[in-house]
């Protein structure tokens, strides 16, 4: 038997906690294997996933603006190297951008996407860091000669993050920042039925997503999920604001991982991802919260999503 590497072990680990665990939960990262990427790409084209083409569309109409804020020689930090599309078009606003850090916690996947920039910027300096911006991050030495530090963070992918996880992450942004900001991407709250046909496609794409996780599994960990047996489960929790995804157990049955058996009753659901969905001045809450300044913000004609621009400031008074 090969030796299974750290990202494998950890998802190993992960496993077995989600299943022994009531609610079982586990977390969204590991959607994203390769056949889970190439999903994640397909839900960005869809008709009813509006957040991609509307966020690239306010990057669009106002990169310039951003880029003033942005400043000259900008130091750009991009949480998840995923869409090379939108920090294409911040980069290509920026004035004379003085280096590009992507963060990402796929290796492999980071090494790719900044290749395939690099191309296209053969003058930037491109500085990919492997991290978990989800946990606690840290940043390469600021440049001496750079203006500001501008993380970069869109996708509304903090609304994977429980509301305690966001103030955590833009606590971190207040230490690692300081004098700098951070461009946030945010899904808006909207009508329920919009929220419900961006997570439940015509096509199953977003099924096929949500099910995929089951598929790496049996894959990676030799689990034995039988995937007619699951149904992928997506619905919008409007207390919580929140869509909540997942994996719902069609019948009794018992799953093995490592020999281990666990136990699923019929209805009974393996939580895979919170999507939350946002309020502008709810955001600037949070992140004042922790210390940093609500500053412009960017949106389309509808107000389907927001880009939010927090100053961060250069010292942090000691928050509670
Ligand atoms: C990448 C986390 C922003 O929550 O909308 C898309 C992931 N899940 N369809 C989202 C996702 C189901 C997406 N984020």
């Amino acid at each position: 038997m090969t030796v299974p590497d750290s990202e494998t072990l950890q998802f190993m680990q992960d496993m077995q906690a989600a299943l022994s665990q009531s609610p079982k939960s586990i977390s969204p990262k590991y959607f994203y294997d390769q056949a889970g990427s190439a999903l994640f790409d397909r839900i960005c084209e869809l008709p009813e996933y509006y957040p991609t083409r509307t966020e690239l569309s306010i990057l669009q109409t106002h990169a310039a603006d951003m880029a003033k804020h942005m400043g000259e020689h900008a130091d750009i930090i991009e949480f998840g190297a995923g869409s090379l599309q939108k920090i294409r078009l911040l980069l290509n606003a920026a004035t004379k951008p003085a280096r590009f850090v992507p963060m990402d916690i796929s290796g492999p996947h980071l090494q790719a996407a900044s290749v395939s920039l690099q191309k296209e910027f053969p003058a930037l300096q491109i500085q990919p860091m492997v991290g978990d911006y989800t946990s606690d991050w840290q940043l390469p030495a600021a440049l001496p000669q750079a203006g500001k530090r501008v993380a970069f963070f869109p996708g509304s992918t903090i609304g994977n993050f429980s509301p305690a996880q966001a103030l955590s992450f833009f606590r971190n942004c207040a230490q690692h920042l300081a004098g700098g900001a951070l461009l946030l991407g945010v899904d808006l709250i909207k009508s329920p039925n919009v929220l419900h046909a961006a997570y439940n496609d015509a096509q199953g794409v977003t099924a096929a997503f949500n099910l995929n996780l089951l598929v790496r599994a049996n894959r990676e960990l030799g689990c034995d999920f039988d995937l007619s047996q699951f149904a992928h489960s997506a619905f919008y929790n409007a207390p919580l604001q929140r869509i909540e995804m997942h994996l719902l157990s069609l019948k009794a049955q018992t799953v093995h991982l490592n020999g281990q058996a666990y136990a699923f009753h019929e209805g009974e659901t393996l939580h895979t991802e919170y999507s939350h969905k946002f309020t502008i001045a709810g955001v600037q809450q949070a992140a004042q919260s922790a210390g940093l300044q609500a500053g412009p913000v960017w949106t389309d004609p509808q107000h389907l999503f927001g880009l939010l621009w927090l100053d961060i400031p250069h010292t942090q008074e000691t928050s509670s």
